[in-house]
């Protein structure tokens, strides 16, 4: 039996793809878009999308009866940049957001509830280079602070009343349908539209900032693949997950392969020490051992599709 499935956040950059993806796997019906705003068209076209605020309790109920929901995926957060700026909008959104749908998964009896992580979870102690799984996590931005309380909520859930909760710590993410919103890695999909429009990019990370990536539809695979997973098969609920890991100056010179007139400069700016308190790279074996994840998108891989595609929908030649 085909099993129903919310996604909240769903106009965020991830929640517009992987609607699309959810729908196209599943049938538009079963997958219900909420969030929020205004949907954007895209997410009208094959399915139902339902305005949503998870702050309110009595309608998220109200919503996951109605619509027969058996699956949650919990997208709508406030990244780290916006994050820092507004960290008490942040708490509301990312913390009694979250309760309140781990509490509508023990109360209304889910079959299970996807909310994400960030390598923003992991602090300054915490050891830079092929981050382990289970080490310790110290984070000194609010986002990564609300995201660690989750985690641990989240597998306290799961331990106390059975939820099935799962997680993935994305790591910046690069796209060409939707701009991310209010995050440290926002860069590197920035430098993209750019280097399109403009063939030059302020960077607001230092050159060598280097961070875990991932392309888009690896994000997808890995966020349905996890939600796929047979539980007995779990041994975590809370997984690393990378594809790559690069600096601002790797994507600069990937780009000027096919764009050789392209020159990025440097003004680095709050950002820089959220991305310096950060993994430079990420060991993602529990998530390869326990349901199988491989990532399809390399830097050079990446770097064709995101500018063929981009190229595309925003009519600039290169
Ligand atoms: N992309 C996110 C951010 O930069 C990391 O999870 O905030």
């Amino acid at each position: 039996m085909t099993k129903r499935i919310l996604v909240t956040g769903s106009y965020g950059q991830i929640g517009t793809e992987l609607v699309v993806e959810l729908r196209e796997r599943y049938g538009g019906d079963n997958v219900v878009a909420t969030g929020r705003k205004k949907a954007p068209e895209i997410l009208e076209e094959d399915g139902p999308y339902r305005r949503l605020d998870v702050l309110d309790t009595t309608q998220l109920h109200t919503m996951i009866v109605d619509e027969d929901i058996d699956i949650i995926i919990h997208n709508a957060s406030v990244l780290s940049a916006t994050g820092e700026k507004n960290p008490q909008l942040a708490y509301r959104t990312n913390v009694e957001g979250g309760y309140n749908i781990l509490e509508a998964a023990r109360i209304l009896k889910l079959d299970q509830v996807q909310i994400p992580s960030s390598i923003a979870a992991f602090g300054p102690s915490t050891p830079k280079e092929n981050t382990p799984n289970d080490v310790i996590m110290r984070p000194t931005s609010m986002y990564g602070v609300t995201k660690v309380f989750i985690e641990l909520l989240g597998e306290y859930y799961a331990k106390r009343f059975g939820v099935d909760f799962r997680s993935l710590r994305y790591p910046g993410i690069i796209s060409s349908e939707t701009l991310p919103g209010g995050g440290t890695t926002d860069y590197a999909v920035e430098i993209f539209y750019e280097a399109l429009k403009n063939k030059k990019y302020t960077c607001f990370l230092e050159k060598d900032a280097m961070l875990p990536m991932m392309y888009m539809p690896d994000c997808l695979k890995c966020t349905i693949d996890l939600m796929e997973a047979d539980e007995d098969t779990l041994e975590h609920r809370s997984f690393n997950i990378t594809a790559m890991s690069f600096t601002p100056q790797d994507v600069a010179d990937e780009i000027k392969k096919h764009i050789p007139g392209f020159e990025i400069t440097y003004e680095p700016d709050y950002r820089q020490e959220i991305a310096e308190s950060w993994p430079k790279s990420i060991d993602d074996s529990a998530a390869r051992d326990e349901w199988g994840w491989e990532p399809e998108y390399d830097l050079a891989a990446m770097t064709e599709d995101m500018l063929q595609k981009l190229s595309k929908r925003l009519g600039a030649e290169y």
